[in-house]
C-alpha cells in the first residue's frame, strides 16, 4: 500500500507538531512507541472541556457537573466498544499502564501466598515485571520469567513446560515495547486459562496498531495508556473480567469509591467507581475519547497495510545500510510499530544524539526492558517507531541521517 492509494497526507496534517522545525531541520519523529503525537481533535476536545464544561464528575447537582459527568462516562462506553468489552463496568480509568498493572498486583495481594508462581514475559517492560516482584516480596510468591529465544521472542515450548507448575498468574506483553514483537496472546491465554491462571496483558504498544478484542483474547486483565494511542498523557485503562476486578482490593481509597463512610466502618461502592478513588483525570479522559474517535474514523485496512509496509521498508533499508544489527525480526513479518537496531559497536546514545542533531527523533537505551537486553546480550539499542502519521519520507530521512552518523562514527 503506497501513500497515494489513500489520502495519507490528510491524516498526517492533523498533527500540528509534525510541521515543527528543529534548528535547521524539520522534525522527523520516529519515537511513537515512547509516546505518540496528538491530533488537533484531541487538543480541541481537552481545550473545549476546560473552556465550556469544566466541573468535577459524579458529585454536584449543577448543569456543568452533569455535562462533565456525561462526557466522562461516554468515554467509558467508547472504550468498552473500542476493545469489545461486554460492559462499561469493566472499564476502569487509571493514570496509565503502569498504574493499571500496579493496581492489579497490589489488589491481588490477599489472593497470593508463599510459593505461588507468577509467570512473566521475559521481554516485558519493567512496568510488567517490577509490580509482580513487589507482589512476590509481599506474599512469598515467586516470579519466573518465561524464557526467550535468540530473537527475543517467547519460547513457546518453555512456556508450555512452565504451565505445568500451575502458575497463579501469567503476565504478558501483547506487543513488546523494545522490539515490537507481536505475541500469540490468544493461544497463550487459552493455555493459561486451562491451568486456572489469571492472565494480564500489557497492551500499551498494541492498541494503536491492532484491533483489540478482549473477549476473544479471553484474558482477565488488559491494560493500556492513552498517550501511546494519540491521546493525552495521564490517562490509562484497566479492563478486567467482572470477577477478576471484584477480587481486587482497591489500591487507592477515599472519595468516589465508597458506599458509606463512618468512623465505625466504611463500605466500598460498586465497580467501576470502587477502583477510581479521587478526582479522575477528566480532561485527559475526554481527550482519550477524541483519540478513540480519531482512530475509529481511520480507514482501518489501509492504515494497517501502510504501517506494515513502512516497518518492512524500514527493516529493508536498515539491512541495506550495512554494519547494522537488527533485533527481533523474523520471516513472520509480525513486528508491530517498531524496529530495534545497533550500528556496529557504537553506543546507542551516541547514535541517538547524532541523529537528533539532524532532526531525527528515535529512542536509545534499554527501553525499560533490561532482562530482554540481557537475553540479547546487549546493553541497549536504538529503536525507530512509527505511527499512523509516519510516511516513507520519514524513513528515507532517517536512513540518510543514519548514513551520515555511520560516516562520522565508523
Ligand atoms: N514505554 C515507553 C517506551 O517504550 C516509554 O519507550
Amino acid at each position: 500500500m503506497t501513500d497515494s492509494q489513500f489520502d495519507h497526507q490528510a491524516i498526517r496534517s492533523q498533527f500540528p507538531i509534525l510541521d515543527m522545525q528543529l534548528g535547521d531541520n524539520p522534525l522527523c519523529y520516529l519515537d511513537t512507541a515512547a509516546t505518540s503525537q496528538k491530533p488537533q481533535c484531541v487538543l480541541d476536545a481537552m481545550n473545549e472541556y476546560y473552556v465550556q464544561n469544566n466541573a468535577n464528575v459524579h458529585r454536584a447537582a449543577h448543569q456543568l457537573a452533569a455535562r462533565a459527568t456525561q462526557k466522562y462516562e461516554n468515554v467509558r462506553m467508547q472504550v468498552q466498544h473500542f476493545i469489545h468489552a461486554a460492559t462499561s463496568q469493566q472499564i476502569i480509568f487509571t493514570h496509565g499502564t503502569t498504574e493499571s498493572i500496579n493496581m492489579v498486583a497490589h489488589g491481588l495481594t490477599e489472593q497470593f501466598q508463599q510459593g505461588d508462581v507468577i509467570l512473566v514475559d521475559g521481554a516485558a517492560h519493567h512496568a510488567n515485571i517490577v509490580p509482580w516482584q513487589a507482589l512476590a516480596q509481599r506474599t512469598g510468591a515467586k516470579v519466573i520469567p518465561i524464557p526467550l529465544d535468540s530473537n527475543g521472542r517467547i519460547d513457546l515450548t518453555a512456556y508450555d513446560d512452565l504451565l505445568t507448575q500451575l502458575p497463579k498468574l501469567v503476565a504478558l506483553s501483547h506487543v513488546t515495547n523494545a522490539l515490537g514483537t507481536l505475541n500469540p496472546v490468544n493461544e497463550m491465554v487459552a493455555k493459561a486459562n486451562k491451568v486456572g491462571a489469571l492472565t494480564l496483558i500489557d497492551g500499551a504498544q498494541a492498541v494503536a496498531h491492532l484491533d483489540i478484542d478482549v473477549e476473544s483474547i479471553g484474558c482477565d486483565y488488559y491494560v493500556f495508556s492513552g498517550h501511546k494511542m494519540y491521546g493525552p498523557t495521564g490517562v490509562g485503562i484497566l479492563y478486567g473480567k467482572l470477577n477478576a476486578l471484584e477480587i481486587l482490593t482497591p489500591m487507592l481509597t477515599g472519595g468516589e469509591m465508597i458506599k458509606t463512610v463512618s468512623f465505625n466502618g466504611t463500605s466500598y461502592g460498586e465497580l467501576p467507581n470502587r477502583l477510581e478513588a479521587g478526582t479522575p483525570a477528566i480532561a485527559e479522559v475526554i481527550g482519550l475519547g477524541a483519540a478513540i474517535s480519531f482512530l475509529s474514523n481511520l480507514p482501518k485496512i489501509q492504515i494497517r497495510q501502510h504501517e506494515l509496509h513502512l516497518i518492512q521498508y524500514l527493516q529493508q533499508q536498515l539491512s541495506q545500510l550495512g554494519d547494522i544489527s537488527v533485533y527481533g525480526v523474523t520471516t513472520d513479518n509480525d513486528n508491530i510499530g517498531a524496529v530495534a537496531f545497533n550500528l556496529a559497536d557504537e553506543h546507542h546514545q551516541d547514535v541517538g544524539i547524532l541523529l537528533d542533531q539532524q532532526g531525527v527523533a528515535i529512542r536509545g537505551g534499554h527501553h525499560c526492558a533490561m532482562p530482554l537486553m540481557q537475553s540479547l546480550q546487549i546493553k541497549g539499542c536504538c529503536r525507530a517507531s512509527i505511527g499512523v502519521y509516519s510516511n516513507q519520507q520519514d524513513v528515507d530521512r532517517f536512513i540518510s541521517a543514519l548514513t551520515e552518523v555511520k560516516s562520522i562514527l565508523l
